[in-house]
């Protein structure tokens, strides 16, 4: 018996996840105990940092050595797994937390923050070939705010630290929450936008003009500018003209370094090892966005793992009750008033229930709303659809993350209930 099928979680043996058309997809249990890459992408505010989080203590959970890298976590999840804002460090989740709560911990679970600042100042470092070059870069005024500025930088930072963090074989997975973007698939993007900014445009002129004129380019130029410089200044009021060549310059040579850094995220992403986990909510919008995600993802050679529709309405049982059963008003204040006899002459009754009828059936074909897109979706795939309800409040715990997991794992902890019982 493996670790997670201790968990109650399914094992690899019998890959049958819930699927669409009724072909096998690999199972999300079986894709925590067995993959090193998760990549959790979706809509901004669907819920990708949580379940990104309550993934990552589900495969810890079960004996594996695992670190989540969020980004921007609301302040309380943060607190939770022990992480003080802007920490770029991976840190350990301590596990007397999981211990107070009574929940397993078989392995480790650590966490990190995404700083992209902090990330890009390190990639910098990493990829200059002297300190003196890094420290030119770093020193930029330009540097200093394209660094914050650039579109993308964010996924690409992300990227940056995933290419750092699985260099070694320091974690056994690695569950990758994505930073907010318009589409879910601008993170796939990303290695190829950072590719496309380096080999053309105006990166591309400068750096291939500093190529072919060799290192004395950006001499000359500073030299025969020195004029234009001052007169630029005298009107921007700053250096900035002389700061720009300066950039350019000494990133020069960061550029093949980075250049390669992103070819092997890229190549890392495509891997065995790795698979896309798609999380969205069952809001005709962000199924839109699902339905174009699973459309596109094989063009992109990655491993598409499966979906979790996150913050469903849905009905205690599944059902809508109809004829005698349905909720009608008149019918609940006149049982409400036989059995409660100080009730009988009260004028609000009415109202109230007219008013509890009507937020239910706004609920109820909320819930059937769902329920359709769901359906839609699983139809469309081969690949699991989990699905996780709409909880009260927001998630910000451990107890909140497990509660989390006994929806995303369902399947299997029944599973191995049955099994258990038979
Ligand atoms: N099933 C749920 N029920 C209720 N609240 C939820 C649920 N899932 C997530 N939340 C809450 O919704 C908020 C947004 O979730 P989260 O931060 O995980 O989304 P995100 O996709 O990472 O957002 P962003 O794109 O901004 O990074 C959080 O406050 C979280 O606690
Ligand atoms: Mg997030």
């Amino acid at each position: 018996m493996n670790t997670l099928s201790k968990l109650g979680i399914k094992s690899p043996v019998g890959l049958t996840g819930r699927t669409g058309r009724g072909s096998k997809a690999t199972d999300l249990a079986t894709l925590l105990a067995t993959k090193r890459l998760i990549v959790v992408c979706g809509s901004g505010g669907v819920g990708k940092t949580t379940t990104s989080a309550a993934m990552a203590i589900a495969a810890a959970q079960a004996g594996r050595k695992v670190l989540v890298l969020t980004i921007d976590p609301a302040r309380r999840l943060a607190a939770s797994l022990g992480l003080s804002e802007l920490d770029n460090d991976p840190r350990r989740v301590d596990p007397a937390l999981f211990q107070a709560r009574d929940l397993p911990m078989k392995g480790e679970l650590w966490a990190m923050m995404l700083d992209t600042k902090r990330s890009f100042d390190d990639a910098v470092r990493r990829h200059a070939p002297r300190p003196e070059v890094a420290q030119r870069v770093l020193d930029n005024t330009i540097y200093q705010q394209i660094s914050d500025a650039l579109s993308g930088t964010q996924e690409y930072m992300a990227m940056e630290q995933l290419s750092e963090l699985t260099r070694d074989n320091t974690y056994d997975l690695l569950v990758v929450d994505t930073p907010p973007t318009q589409h879910a698939l601008d993170f796939l993007d990303s290695p190829d936008r950072m590719i496309g900014v380096l080999d053309s445009g105006v990166l591309k002129k400068v750096f291939g003009g500093a190529a072919k004129a060799g290192k004395s380019y950006f001499g000359w130029l500073r030299r025969s500018t020195k004029v234009v410089a001052s007169l630029f200044e005298r009107v921007t009021g700053g250096e900035f003209f002389t700061d720009m060549v300066e950039f350019f310059s000494a990133f020069d040579e960061l550029y093949e370094a980075m250049r390669n850094s992103s070819k092997r995220v890229k190549a890392l992403l495509k891997g065995k090892d790795a698979a896309f986990i798609l999380v969205t909510s069952p809001q005709p919008s962000h199924m839109q966005e699902a339905n174009y995600f699973l459309s596109r993802i094989d063009s992109y050679g990655v491993s598409l793992g499966g979906f979790i529709v996150n913050r469903v309405h849905s009905l205690a049982d599944g059902t809508i009750p109809a004829g005698d059963a349905a909720p009608v008003p008149d019918r609940m204040v006149r049982s409400l008033r036989a059995s409660v006899p100080a009730l009988q002459a009260n004028q609000q009754l009415e109202p109230l229930m007219q008013s509890l009828y009507s937020a239910w059936q706004r609920y109820a074909a909320m819930a059937q709303q769902d329920a359709t897109q769901i359906a839609q979706l699983e139809a469309r795939t081969r690949v699991w659809v989990k699905q996780v309800p709409y909880f009260e409040a927001d998630i910000h715990d451990l107890s909140g993350l497990d509660k989390l997991n006994g929806y995303l794992f369902s399947d299997s902890r029944s599973a191995a209930t049955e099994r258990a019982g038979s």
